[in-house]
């Protein structure tokens, strides 16, 4: 597969062939045997231009396990406030020394326009609606600890697809990898661009491995919904859940809406697979931070 950008920076699952993903499993696998790196010495800048709880606060904990320097710049006080770009802000980071940017913001596309000339590794950590490739990582990571592999894997991403950078990194990838994947969604959250393929949730559950479920983006549009009737027509109820096959798991990237997307009582079932994503995510990031720095991509 022909890469559109430098293997240097994460920006889109677009840009990994299946051989780059799965360096990446083996990386993390290594981590997970206790084959961990020092890139002491070394400099991480996180920028997040917009809420984050898990990728900000997994990305920190990857990037201390793996000894180097942060850098935590907040929008609010740095100097794009008072006008800079953010190209002049990745670029000053370049400057003083700063080996591995990641960066969360609103604009799809504005990384892209960055990457190109800078020196220095920059991470994707969510572009608005655009893609979420570190998130995407962890949720493969996660989908193939249990089953092994994704060929002919069914798996069901549902939810507010149109506004999901999550769905977007995880439908071309799984699919990429040889899964199958079908779509649940409001019809004013369907994305013809995205995918053609949609079913009803109770379709869904009768036919998934994997069920994907994502929240309401209420931060992107403006339609609310009454939670009980969401839950009941689009989201996982425990009535549902009892008809999933006895094999199969459920994810989420979280935050979760508890009681809306999923029951409350099913987000830590047995079959969910939502804190080990978490988990997860420490040990991916630190195999894509490892992949970057070391070129091994
Ligand atoms: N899954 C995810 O991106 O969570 P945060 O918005 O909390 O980082």
């Amino acid at each position: 597969m022909t890469k559109v950008l430098s293997r240097k920076h994460l920006l889109s699952m677009k840009h990994l062939a299946n051989a780059d993903i799965y360096r990446i499993f083996e990386i993390a696998k290594d981590i997970e045997a206790g084959h961990v790196p020092s890139f002491h010495g070394k400099f991480a800048a996180n920028l997040f231009l917009e809420p984050s709880t898990r990728t900000k606060s997994s990305f920190q904990v990857a990037e201390r396990k793996l000894g180097l320097d942060l850098i935590d710049l907040e929008g609010a006080t740095s100097s794009l406030t008072k006008g800079e770009t953010l190209y002049d802000t990745l670029k000053t980071m370049e400057a003083i020394g700063v080996d591995v940017a990641v960066v969360r913001q609103s604009e799809v596309g504005l990384l892209n326009s960055c990457a190109g000339d800078l020196n220095l590794s920059l991470i994707n950590a969510g572009d608005g609606c655009g893609e979420h490739p570190t998130q995407c990582l962890l949720d493969l990571y996660t989908i193939y600890e249990h089953f092994g592999q994704f060929e002919g894997l069914e798996v069901a991403i549902a939810g507010d697809l149109k506004h999901s950078r999550v769905a977007r990194s995880n439908a071309f990838a799984l699919e990429q990898l040889g899964a199958h994947v079908s779509f649940v969604t409001k019809p004013e959250w369907e994305d013809r661009s995205l995918a053609t393929n949609y079913i009803t949730m109770d379709e869904a559950v009768d036919r998934c491995d994997a069920l994907m479920l994502l929240r309401i983006q209420h931060e992107r549009h403006e339609q609310s919904t009454a939670d009980q009737s969401y839950l009941e027509q689009y989201g996982l109820t425990k009535a549902r859940e009892a008809r999933m096959g006895p094999n199969s798991i459920i994810l989420h990237p979280a935050p979760v809406n508890r009681g809306v997307e999923i029951d409350s009582d099913l987000v830590e079932s047995d079959k969910s697979r939502i804190f080990r994503q978490m988990t997860n995510g420490v040990t991916i990031r630190m195999a894509i931070i490892q992949a970057l720095l070391k070129g091994e991509l």
